[in-house]
Protein backbone atom coordinates (compact mmCIF):
# COMPACT_ATOMS: atom_id res chain seq x y z
CA UNK A 1 0.00 0.00 0.00
CA UNK A 2 1.65 3.31 -0.76
CA UNK A 3 -0.74 5.15 1.92
CA UNK A 4 1.62 5.64 4.63
CA UNK A 5 4.28 7.01 2.10
CA UNK A 6 1.99 9.08 0.66
CA UNK A 7 0.79 10.49 4.04
CA UNK A 8 4.89 11.61 4.65
CA UNK A 9 4.72 13.71 1.51
CA UNK A 10 1.32 15.19 2.01
CA UNK A 11 2.68 16.49 5.58
CA UNK A 12 6.19 17.71 4.24
CA UNK A 13 3.82 19.76 2.02
CA UNK A 14 1.25 20.76 4.34
CA UNK A 15 3.99 21.79 6.74
CA UNK A 16 5.53 23.78 4.18
CA UNK A 17 1.93 25.64 3.23
CA UNK A 18 1.51 26.25 7.36
CA UNK A 19 5.08 27.74 7.30
CA UNK A 20 4.06 30.38 4.30
CA UNK A 21 0.92 31.51 5.57
CA UNK A 22 2.21 31.63 9.80
CA UNK A 23 5.61 33.10 8.82
CA UNK A 24 6.10 30.86 11.72
CA UNK A 25 6.46 26.86 12.03
CA UNK A 26 3.68 25.91 14.31
CA UNK A 27 3.55 22.27 15.44
CA UNK A 28 0.16 20.95 16.15
CA UNK A 29 0.54 21.22 19.77
CA UNK A 30 1.22 25.00 19.05
CA UNK A 31 -1.82 25.39 17.18
CA UNK A 32 -3.76 23.40 20.40
CA UNK A 33 -2.52 25.68 22.99
CA UNK A 34 -3.16 28.60 21.04
CA UNK A 35 -6.84 27.42 19.67
CA UNK A 36 -7.71 27.02 23.37
CA UNK A 37 -6.42 30.37 24.21
CA UNK A 38 -7.95 32.09 21.45
CA UNK A 39 -11.11 30.77 21.83
CA UNK A 40 -11.86 31.27 25.76
CA UNK A 41 -10.36 35.21 25.26
CA UNK A 42 -13.61 34.96 22.61
CA UNK A 43 -15.48 33.25 25.27
CA UNK A 44 -14.90 36.51 27.26
CA UNK A 45 -16.10 38.96 24.55
CA UNK A 46 -18.98 36.76 24.12
CA UNK A 47 -20.43 36.71 27.80
CA UNK A 48 -19.21 39.84 28.78
CA UNK A 49 -20.42 42.22 25.71
CA UNK A 50 -23.71 43.80 26.00
CA UNK A 51 -26.28 42.28 23.86
CA UNK A 52 -28.14 45.71 23.31
CA UNK A 53 -25.30 48.54 23.31
CA UNK A 54 -22.16 45.90 22.72
CA UNK A 55 -20.22 47.33 25.15
CA UNK A 56 -17.90 44.93 26.23
CA UNK A 57 -16.93 45.15 30.71
CA UNK A 58 -13.69 46.27 31.47
CA UNK A 59 -12.94 43.33 33.70
CA UNK A 60 -14.52 40.61 35.55
CA UNK A 61 -13.22 38.06 37.62
CA UNK A 62 -11.14 34.79 36.10
CA UNK A 63 -13.81 32.61 37.01
CA UNK A 64 -16.47 34.70 34.66
CA UNK A 65 -18.01 36.42 37.54
CA UNK A 66 -18.84 39.92 36.71
CA UNK A 67 -18.90 43.18 39.50
CA UNK A 68 -21.73 42.88 41.37
CA UNK A 69 -24.37 45.87 41.50
CA UNK A 70 -23.32 48.33 43.59
CA UNK A 71 -19.70 48.01 43.57
CA UNK A 72 -16.87 50.15 42.06
CA UNK A 73 -17.00 48.24 38.57
CA UNK A 74 -20.39 46.99 38.04
CA UNK A 75 -21.67 47.83 34.68
CA UNK A 76 -18.06 49.80 33.34
CA UNK A 77 -17.03 49.29 29.90
CA UNK A 78 -14.01 50.44 28.10
CA UNK A 79 -14.66 51.63 24.32
CA UNK A 80 -11.20 49.62 23.59
CA UNK A 81 -12.40 46.82 24.91
CA UNK A 82 -15.18 46.73 23.08
CA UNK A 83 -13.56 47.79 19.88
CA UNK A 84 -11.43 44.33 20.46
CA UNK A 85 -14.60 42.40 20.74
CA UNK A 86 -15.59 43.06 17.73
CA UNK A 87 -12.73 41.72 16.16
CA UNK A 88 -13.05 38.50 18.46
CA UNK A 89 -16.73 38.06 16.32
CA UNK A 90 -14.67 37.94 13.27
CA UNK A 91 -12.39 35.28 14.46
CA UNK A 92 -15.12 33.47 16.21
CA UNK A 93 -17.05 33.63 13.03
CA UNK A 94 -13.81 32.70 10.75
CA UNK A 95 -13.35 29.56 13.45
CA UNK A 96 -16.75 28.71 13.62
CA UNK A 97 -17.17 28.65 17.61
CA UNK A 98 -20.75 30.78 17.29
CA UNK A 99 -24.09 30.74 15.03
CA UNK A 100 -22.54 33.09 12.32
CA UNK A 101 -25.93 34.93 12.44
CA UNK A 102 -25.49 35.50 16.46
CA UNK A 103 -22.37 37.10 15.70
CA UNK A 104 -23.73 39.48 13.31
CA UNK A 105 -26.54 40.35 15.07
CA UNK A 106 -23.95 41.21 18.19
CA UNK A 107 -22.11 43.11 15.61
CA UNK A 108 -24.87 44.60 14.22
CA UNK A 109 -26.40 45.67 17.54
CA UNK A 110 -22.58 47.13 18.76
CA UNK A 111 -22.37 49.32 15.81
CA UNK A 112 -25.92 50.70 15.54
CA UNK A 113 -25.38 51.64 18.95
CA UNK A 114 -22.40 53.88 18.15
CA UNK A 115 -23.22 54.99 15.27
CA UNK A 116 -26.63 55.88 16.50
CA UNK A 117 -26.84 56.03 20.35
CA UNK A 118 -23.70 56.93 21.75
CA UNK A 119 -22.73 59.91 23.57
CA UNK A 120 -20.28 61.37 21.46
CA UNK A 121 -18.06 64.71 20.68
CA UNK A 122 -17.37 65.81 17.02
CA UNK A 123 -17.65 61.79 16.45
CA UNK A 124 -15.01 61.07 19.71
CA UNK A 125 -16.15 58.51 22.28
CA UNK A 126 -16.15 58.49 26.37
CA UNK A 127 -13.14 55.82 27.64
CA UNK A 128 -15.78 54.45 29.87
CA UNK A 129 -19.01 53.77 29.56
CA UNK A 130 -21.84 52.30 31.05
CA UNK A 131 -22.50 48.98 29.51
CA UNK A 132 -25.95 48.99 30.15
CA UNK A 133 -27.25 52.31 29.28
CA UNK A 134 -24.26 54.37 27.63
CA UNK A 135 -23.80 56.99 29.95
CA UNK A 136 -20.81 58.50 30.80
CA UNK A 137 -18.97 56.83 33.86
CA UNK A 138 -16.12 57.55 36.13
CA UNK A 139 -16.16 61.49 34.87
CA UNK A 140 -13.50 59.37 31.83
CA UNK A 141 -12.66 61.71 28.85
CA UNK A 142 -13.83 61.58 25.24
CA UNK A 143 -10.76 59.25 24.13
CA UNK A 144 -8.56 59.37 21.06
CA UNK A 145 -6.46 56.41 21.65
CA UNK A 146 -9.42 54.50 22.72
CA UNK A 147 -11.72 55.74 20.07
CA UNK A 148 -8.87 54.62 18.00
CA UNK A 149 -8.67 51.38 19.51
CA UNK A 150 -12.59 51.20 18.67
CA UNK A 151 -12.02 52.08 15.56
CA UNK A 152 -9.75 49.15 14.90
CA UNK A 153 -12.79 46.46 15.34
CA UNK A 154 -15.15 48.76 13.21
CA UNK A 155 -12.69 48.49 10.77
CA UNK A 156 -12.29 44.94 10.88
CA UNK A 157 -15.80 44.18 10.95
CA UNK A 158 -16.52 46.01 8.11
CA UNK A 159 -14.56 43.92 6.03
CA UNK A 160 -14.92 40.61 7.72
CA UNK A 161 -18.66 40.55 7.24
CA UNK A 162 -18.57 43.15 4.17
CA UNK A 163 -21.47 41.53 2.60
CA UNK A 164 -23.61 42.44 5.12
CA UNK A 165 -24.32 46.11 4.18
CA UNK A 166 -26.18 47.61 6.78
CA UNK A 167 -22.75 46.77 8.95
CA UNK A 168 -20.34 48.44 6.16
CA UNK A 169 -22.56 51.56 6.00
CA UNK A 170 -22.56 51.86 9.81
CA UNK A 171 -18.48 51.48 10.09
CA UNK A 172 -18.29 53.72 7.55
CA UNK A 173 -20.63 56.43 8.97
CA UNK A 174 -18.57 55.95 12.26
CA UNK A 175 -15.05 56.32 11.05
CA UNK A 176 -16.37 59.03 8.69
CA UNK A 177 -17.75 61.04 11.51
CA UNK A 178 -14.83 61.41 13.64
CA UNK A 179 -13.62 64.96 13.28
CA UNK A 180 -9.85 64.29 13.54
CA UNK A 181 -8.85 68.08 12.79
CA UNK A 182 -10.91 69.04 15.98
CA UNK A 183 -8.68 66.69 18.37
CA UNK A 184 -5.56 68.37 16.84
CA UNK A 185 -6.68 71.29 19.11
CA UNK A 186 -5.21 73.72 17.11
CA UNK A 187 -1.88 72.40 16.92
CA UNK A 188 0.00 71.75 13.52
CA UNK A 189 0.69 67.89 14.19
CA UNK A 190 -0.16 66.60 17.80
CA UNK A 191 -3.46 65.15 18.52
CA UNK A 192 -4.71 66.09 22.48
CA UNK A 193 -5.08 63.13 24.63
CA UNK A 194 -8.47 63.83 24.90
CA UNK A 195 -11.66 66.25 25.88
CA UNK A 196 -13.32 66.39 29.06
CA UNK A 197 -17.08 68.02 29.44
CA UNK A 198 -15.40 70.09 32.27
CA UNK A 199 -11.99 71.25 31.40
CA UNK A 200 -12.08 71.32 27.50
CA UNK A 201 -9.21 69.70 25.78
CA UNK A 202 -6.76 67.37 27.99
CA UNK A 203 -2.93 69.21 28.08
CA UNK A 204 -1.11 65.89 27.32
CA UNK A 205 -0.72 65.26 23.58
CA UNK A 206 0.64 62.31 21.60
CA UNK A 207 4.41 63.69 20.68
CA UNK A 208 5.78 60.19 20.76
CA UNK A 209 6.09 56.98 18.75
CA UNK A 210 4.18 54.73 20.90
CA UNK A 211 0.61 52.88 20.90
CA UNK A 212 -0.99 55.18 19.03
CA UNK A 213 0.26 54.96 15.60
CA UNK A 214 -3.28 53.91 14.71
CA UNK A 215 -4.52 56.85 15.62
CA UNK A 216 -2.04 58.87 13.89
CA UNK A 217 -2.93 56.74 10.47
CA UNK A 218 -6.37 56.37 10.55
CA UNK A 219 -6.30 60.52 11.05
CA UNK A 220 -3.99 61.16 8.01
CA UNK A 221 -5.92 58.92 5.77
CA UNK A 222 -9.31 60.25 7.07
CA UNK A 223 -11.64 60.50 4.03
CA UNK A 224 -13.35 63.36 5.68
CA UNK A 225 -11.29 65.14 7.86
CA UNK A 226 -7.77 64.24 7.02
CA UNK A 227 -4.66 65.81 9.17
CA UNK A 228 -1.47 66.29 7.19
CA UNK A 229 0.79 63.63 7.08
CA UNK A 230 3.63 65.43 8.68
CA UNK A 231 2.34 64.48 12.22
CA UNK A 232 4.16 60.75 11.48
CA UNK A 233 7.66 62.53 11.17
CA UNK A 234 6.98 64.72 14.04
CA UNK A 235 6.19 62.05 16.18
CA UNK A 236 9.50 61.83 18.62
CA UNK A 237 11.42 58.54 18.01
CA UNK A 238 12.86 57.63 21.51
CA UNK A 239 16.37 55.65 20.80
CA UNK A 240 17.19 53.14 23.99
CA UNK A 241 20.25 50.43 23.90
CA UNK A 242 20.54 47.52 25.50
CA UNK A 243 23.36 45.49 24.81
CA UNK A 244 24.09 45.03 21.20
CA UNK A 245 19.83 46.04 20.15
CA UNK A 246 18.65 49.47 19.42
CA UNK A 247 15.59 50.36 18.97
CA UNK A 248 12.70 52.76 19.65
CA UNK A 249 10.69 52.80 23.03
CA UNK A 250 9.60 55.87 24.51
CA UNK A 251 8.86 53.94 27.76
CA UNK A 252 9.17 50.64 29.06
CA UNK A 253 5.78 48.46 28.85
CA UNK A 254 5.95 46.14 26.06
CA UNK A 255 1.92 47.19 24.93
CA UNK A 256 2.93 50.19 23.30
CA UNK A 257 4.61 47.93 20.85
CA UNK A 258 1.38 46.01 20.53
CA UNK A 259 -1.49 47.69 20.13
CA UNK A 260 -1.74 49.65 17.07
CA UNK A 261 1.14 46.07 15.48
CA UNK A 262 -2.24 43.88 15.41
CA UNK A 263 -4.30 46.27 12.66
CA UNK A 264 -1.96 47.98 10.97
CA UNK A 265 0.27 45.30 9.27
CA UNK A 266 3.70 46.86 9.44
CA UNK A 267 5.72 43.77 8.18
CA UNK A 268 8.55 44.64 5.57
CA UNK A 269 8.06 48.43 5.70
CA UNK A 270 10.34 50.86 5.45
CA UNK A 271 10.02 54.90 5.08
CA UNK A 272 11.54 56.05 2.54
CA UNK A 273 13.02 59.04 3.54
CA UNK A 274 16.93 59.48 3.92
CA UNK A 275 16.81 60.17 8.02
CA UNK A 276 13.76 57.45 8.13
CA UNK A 277 14.14 54.12 7.62
CA UNK A 278 12.50 52.19 10.43
CA UNK A 279 11.03 48.96 9.96
CA UNK A 280 8.58 49.06 13.29
CA UNK A 281 7.64 45.72 12.86
CA UNK A 282 11.02 44.49 13.66
CA UNK A 283 11.44 47.38 16.05
CA UNK A 284 8.56 45.62 17.90
CA UNK A 285 10.49 42.23 17.16
CA UNK A 286 13.87 43.75 19.02
CA UNK A 287 11.53 45.61 22.26
CA UNK A 288 10.08 42.03 22.86
CA UNK A 289 13.35 40.12 22.51
CA UNK A 290 15.00 42.88 24.64
CA UNK A 291 12.29 42.75 27.18
CA UNK A 292 12.61 38.86 27.92
CA UNK A 293 16.23 38.72 27.96
CA UNK A 294 16.51 41.81 30.28
CA UNK A 295 14.34 38.91 32.68
CA UNK A 296 16.48 36.24 32.24
CA UNK A 297 20.03 37.71 32.63
CA UNK A 298 19.18 40.71 35.08
CA UNK A 299 15.80 40.37 36.98
CA UNK A 300 16.62 36.82 37.21
CA UNK A 301 19.47 37.90 39.86
CA UNK A 302 16.92 39.48 41.98
CA UNK A 303 13.87 37.12 41.23
CA UNK A 304 15.40 33.84 40.58
CA UNK A 305 11.56 32.00 38.95
CA UNK A 306 12.38 34.42 36.36
CA UNK A 307 13.91 33.03 33.68
CA UNK A 308 13.89 32.51 29.61
CA UNK A 309 9.89 30.89 30.14
CA UNK A 310 9.00 33.09 32.72
CA UNK A 311 9.23 37.08 32.31
CA UNK A 312 6.86 39.78 31.39
CA UNK A 313 5.63 42.98 32.35
CA UNK A 314 3.36 45.81 30.87
CA UNK A 315 0.87 48.00 32.38
CA UNK A 316 -1.39 45.19 34.43
CA UNK A 317 -3.03 44.54 38.53
CA UNK A 318 -0.54 44.15 40.85
CA UNK A 319 -1.40 42.83 43.96
CA UNK A 320 -0.61 46.56 45.19
CA UNK A 321 -2.78 47.87 42.33
CA UNK A 322 -3.04 48.64 39.10
CA UNK A 323 0.92 49.69 37.50
CA UNK A 324 1.77 51.06 34.28
CA UNK A 325 5.31 48.84 34.64
CA UNK A 326 7.93 47.31 32.01
CA UNK A 327 11.34 46.26 31.40
CA UNK A 328 14.13 47.65 30.55
CA UNK A 329 15.25 48.99 32.88
CA UNK A 330 13.60 47.94 35.80
CA UNK A 331 11.10 49.57 37.61
CA UNK A 332 11.36 50.18 41.03
CA UNK A 333 8.38 48.33 41.72
CA UNK A 334 9.32 45.68 40.75
CA UNK A 335 8.30 42.18 43.28
CA UNK A 336 8.52 38.87 41.18
CA UNK A 337 5.42 39.43 39.02
CA UNK A 338 4.46 38.18 35.89
CA UNK A 339 1.79 39.61 33.04
CA UNK A 340 1.31 36.95 31.23
CA UNK A 341 -0.75 39.43 28.38
CA UNK A 342 3.25 41.11 27.30
CA UNK A 343 4.23 37.65 25.72
CA UNK A 344 0.78 37.03 24.81
CA UNK A 345 0.56 40.63 22.63
CA UNK A 346 3.83 39.73 21.10
CA UNK A 347 2.79 36.06 19.83
CA UNK A 348 2.92 38.16 16.42
CA UNK A 349 6.73 38.97 16.43
CA UNK A 350 8.71 36.53 18.51
CA UNK A 351 6.37 33.12 18.96
CA UNK A 352 10.58 31.39 19.13
CA UNK A 353 10.01 32.76 22.55
CA UNK A 354 6.72 33.78 23.46
CA UNK A 355 4.68 30.88 22.70
CA UNK A 356 6.86 28.79 25.14
CA UNK A 357 6.54 30.84 27.81
CA UNK A 358 2.83 30.93 27.69
CA UNK A 359 2.84 27.06 27.42
CA UNK A 360 5.28 27.26 30.36
CA UNK A 361 3.32 29.40 31.88
CA UNK A 362 0.02 26.98 31.83
CA UNK A 363 2.07 24.00 32.65
CA UNK A 364 3.76 25.13 35.87
CA UNK A 365 1.27 27.39 36.91
CA UNK A 366 -2.06 26.02 35.92
CA UNK A 367 -4.53 27.35 38.68
CA UNK A 368 -3.49 30.94 36.66
CA UNK A 369 -5.36 29.62 33.36
CA UNK A 370 -9.18 30.11 33.60
CA UNK A 371 -12.40 30.25 32.27
CA UNK A 372 -10.85 33.33 29.75
CA UNK A 373 -6.95 32.20 29.52
CA UNK A 374 -4.51 33.60 32.20
CA UNK A 375 -5.33 35.84 35.10
CA UNK A 376 -4.05 39.16 34.08
CA UNK A 377 -1.01 38.91 36.11
CA UNK A 378 0.28 36.59 38.93
CA UNK A 379 3.53 36.27 40.88
CA UNK A 380 5.27 33.17 41.45
CA UNK A 381 7.56 34.23 44.25
CA UNK A 382 4.11 34.87 46.75
CA UNK A 383 2.06 32.79 44.76
CA UNK A 384 -0.81 35.75 44.53
CA UNK A 385 -2.76 35.17 41.40
CA UNK A 386 -4.90 38.09 40.69
CA UNK A 387 -8.51 36.88 40.39
CA UNK A 388 -9.40 39.20 37.29
CA UNK A 389 -9.29 39.59 34.00
CA UNK A 390 -9.30 43.00 31.63
CA UNK A 391 -10.39 42.88 28.62
CA UNK A 392 -7.85 45.16 26.76
CA UNK A 393 -5.23 42.61 27.49
CA UNK A 394 -7.33 39.28 26.68
CA UNK A 395 -8.19 41.21 23.65
CA UNK A 396 -4.31 42.11 22.77
CA UNK A 397 -3.69 38.33 23.14
CA UNK A 398 -6.35 37.05 21.12
CA UNK A 399 -5.51 39.36 17.83
CA UNK A 400 -1.74 38.92 18.49
CA UNK A 401 -2.21 34.90 18.46
CA UNK A 402 -4.69 35.19 15.34
CA UNK A 403 -2.55 37.03 13.07
CA UNK A 404 0.89 34.39 14.25
CA UNK A 405 -1.79 31.73 13.14
CA UNK A 406 -3.46 33.39 10.00
CA UNK A 407 -2.75 36.59 9.32
CA UNK A 408 -6.19 37.46 9.26
CA UNK A 409 -6.80 40.34 11.49
CA UNK A 410 -3.95 42.17 9.72
CA UNK A 411 -5.80 40.73 5.94
CA UNK A 412 -8.99 42.48 7.11
CA UNK A 413 -8.33 45.48 8.50
CA UNK A 414 -5.76 46.10 5.73
CA UNK A 415 -8.54 45.25 3.38
CA UNK A 416 -9.56 49.05 4.22
CA UNK A 417 -8.61 51.21 1.61
CA UNK A 418 -8.03 53.70 3.85
CA UNK A 419 -5.07 51.79 5.29
CA UNK A 420 -3.84 51.45 2.41
CA UNK A 421 -3.96 55.41 1.77
CA UNK A 422 -2.37 56.01 5.09
CA UNK A 423 0.78 53.81 4.76
CA UNK A 424 1.09 55.35 1.15
CA UNK A 425 0.68 59.03 2.83
CA UNK A 426 3.50 58.11 5.35
CA UNK A 427 5.83 56.30 2.66
CA UNK A 428 5.72 53.37 4.36
CA UNK A 429 5.97 51.23 1.24
CA UNK A 430 7.00 48.13 1.13
CA UNK A 431 10.86 47.28 1.47
CA UNK A 432 11.86 44.63 -1.53
CA UNK A 433 10.73 47.12 -4.12
CA UNK A 434 10.44 50.86 -3.59
CA UNK A 435 12.73 51.53 -0.68
CA UNK A 436 15.91 50.19 -2.34
CA UNK A 437 15.60 52.70 -5.43
CA UNK A 438 14.92 55.25 -3.34
CA UNK A 439 17.32 54.90 -0.56
CA UNK A 440 19.73 54.47 -3.23
CA UNK A 441 19.68 58.05 -4.62
CA UNK A 442 22.28 59.41 -3.81
CA UNK A 443 21.41 63.19 -3.37
CA UNK A 444 18.83 62.55 -0.95
CA UNK A 445 17.41 65.52 0.79
CA UNK A 446 16.97 65.26 4.26
CA UNK A 447 13.50 66.04 4.34
CA UNK A 448 11.50 65.36 1.30
CA UNK A 449 7.70 65.93 1.41
CA UNK A 450 5.95 62.26 0.55
CA UNK A 451 4.97 61.71 -3.59
CA UNK A 452 1.62 61.14 -3.52
CA UNK A 453 1.58 59.71 -7.01
CA UNK A 454 3.61 56.60 -5.62
CA UNK A 455 2.11 53.36 -6.25
CA UNK A 456 1.16 51.08 -3.21
CA UNK A 457 3.00 47.75 -3.64
CA UNK A 458 1.39 44.88 -3.17
CA UNK A 459 2.43 43.93 0.39
CA UNK A 460 4.28 40.75 1.51
CA UNK A 461 1.41 39.10 3.05
CA UNK A 462 -1.09 39.15 0.46
CA UNK A 463 1.51 37.45 -2.04
CA UNK A 464 2.54 34.73 0.49
CA UNK A 465 -1.06 34.13 1.01
CA UNK A 466 -1.18 33.82 -3.19
CA UNK A 467 1.44 31.90 -3.43
CA UNK A 468 -0.03 29.47 -0.42
CA UNK A 469 -2.77 28.82 -2.50
CA UNK A 470 -1.21 27.71 -5.54
CA UNK A 471 1.03 25.66 -3.24
CA UNK A 472 -2.58 23.95 -1.88
CA UNK A 473 -4.22 23.79 -5.29
CA UNK A 474 -0.68 21.95 -6.42
CA UNK A 475 -1.18 19.54 -3.39
CA UNK A 476 -4.89 18.84 -4.16
CA UNK A 477 -4.26 18.02 -7.87
CA UNK A 478 -1.35 16.25 -6.82
CA UNK A 479 -3.43 14.03 -4.10
CA UNK A 480 -5.84 13.37 -6.77
CA UNK A 481 -3.67 11.85 -9.86
CA UNK A 482 -2.14 9.57 -6.76
CA UNK A 483 -5.40 8.32 -6.07
C1 LIG B 1 -27.21 37.76 24.52
O1 LIG B 1 -26.98 37.10 23.29
C2 LIG B 1 -26.50 35.79 23.43
C3 LIG B 1 -26.17 35.26 22.07
O2 LIG B 1 -27.14 35.58 21.13
C4 LIG B 1 -27.54 34.95 24.18
O3 LIG B 1 -27.04 33.65 24.36
C5 LIG B 1 -27.81 35.58 25.54
O4 LIG B 1 -28.84 34.91 26.19
C6 LIG B 1 -28.21 37.03 25.38
N1 LIG B 1 -28.27 37.65 26.68
C7 LIG B 1 -29.27 38.44 27.04
C8 LIG B 1 -29.19 38.99 28.42
O5 LIG B 1 -30.18 38.72 26.29
C1 LIG C 1 -6.16 65.82 3.04
O1 LIG C 1 -6.11 64.99 1.90
C2 LIG C 1 -6.16 65.72 0.67
C3 LIG C 1 -6.35 64.73 -0.45
O2 LIG C 1 -5.37 63.75 -0.47
C4 LIG C 1 -4.92 66.57 0.56
O3 LIG C 1 -4.90 67.27 -0.65
C5 LIG C 1 -4.88 67.52 1.73
O4 LIG C 1 -3.68 68.26 1.72
C6 LIG C 1 -4.97 66.77 3.05
N1 LIG C 1 -5.15 67.69 4.16
C7 LIG C 1 -4.20 67.94 5.05
C8 LIG C 1 -4.55 68.84 6.16
O5 LIG C 1 -3.09 67.43 4.98
C1 LIG D 1 -0.89 28.68 44.76
O1 LIG D 1 -2.23 29.08 44.90
C2 LIG D 1 -3.14 28.27 44.20
C3 LIG D 1 -4.53 28.83 44.40
O2 LIG D 1 -4.57 30.17 44.07
C4 LIG D 1 -3.06 26.83 44.67
O3 LIG D 1 -3.90 26.05 43.86
C5 LIG D 1 -1.63 26.34 44.56
O4 LIG D 1 -1.52 25.06 45.10
C6 LIG D 1 -0.69 27.28 45.26
N1 LIG D 1 0.68 26.86 45.04
C7 LIG D 1 1.58 26.78 46.02
C8 LIG D 1 2.94 26.35 45.63
O5 LIG D 1 1.31 27.06 47.17
C1 LIG E 1 18.74 64.27 8.78
O1 LIG E 1 20.04 63.76 8.55
C2 LIG E 1 21.02 64.75 8.36
C3 LIG E 1 22.34 64.07 8.08
O2 LIG E 1 22.15 62.85 7.46
C4 LIG E 1 21.13 65.63 9.59
O3 LIG E 1 22.06 66.66 9.38
C5 LIG E 1 19.76 66.23 9.90
O4 LIG E 1 19.81 66.94 11.13
C6 LIG E 1 18.72 65.12 10.02
N1 LIG E 1 17.42 65.72 10.21
C7 LIG E 1 16.57 65.29 11.14
C8 LIG E 1 15.25 65.98 11.16
O5 LIG E 1 16.84 64.42 11.93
Amino acid sequence: MGFPKFCVISLILLSVVILQTAGATLTTTDHEFLEDLEKRAFQFFWEHSNNGTGLTLDRTRTTGEAAAPGTHNHNIASIAASGFALVSYCIASNRNWAQKNELLTRTRNTLDFFAHRAPHKEGWFYHWMDAETGVRRWSSEISSIDTALLLGGVLTVKQCFKENEEIVRMATAIYERVDFRWMLNGDANYLSHGWTDENNFLASRWTDYSEQTMLNLLAIASPTFNISWTTWYALKRDYRTYKNHRYISAVPPLFIHQYSHAFFDYRGKRETFSNFSVDYFENSVVATRVQQEFFAEELSGKWPHYSANLWGLTASDSADGYKAWGAPPEDPTTDGTVVPCAAGGSLMFAPEITLPTLRSMKEKYPHTYGRYGFADAFNPATNWTNSDVLGIDVGITLLSAENLRTGKVWAWFMANPEAQEALRRVHLLDVATSTSSIMASTNMPSTVPPNLDTTVTQTSSSVLTKSSVLLWLFILSAIHRTM
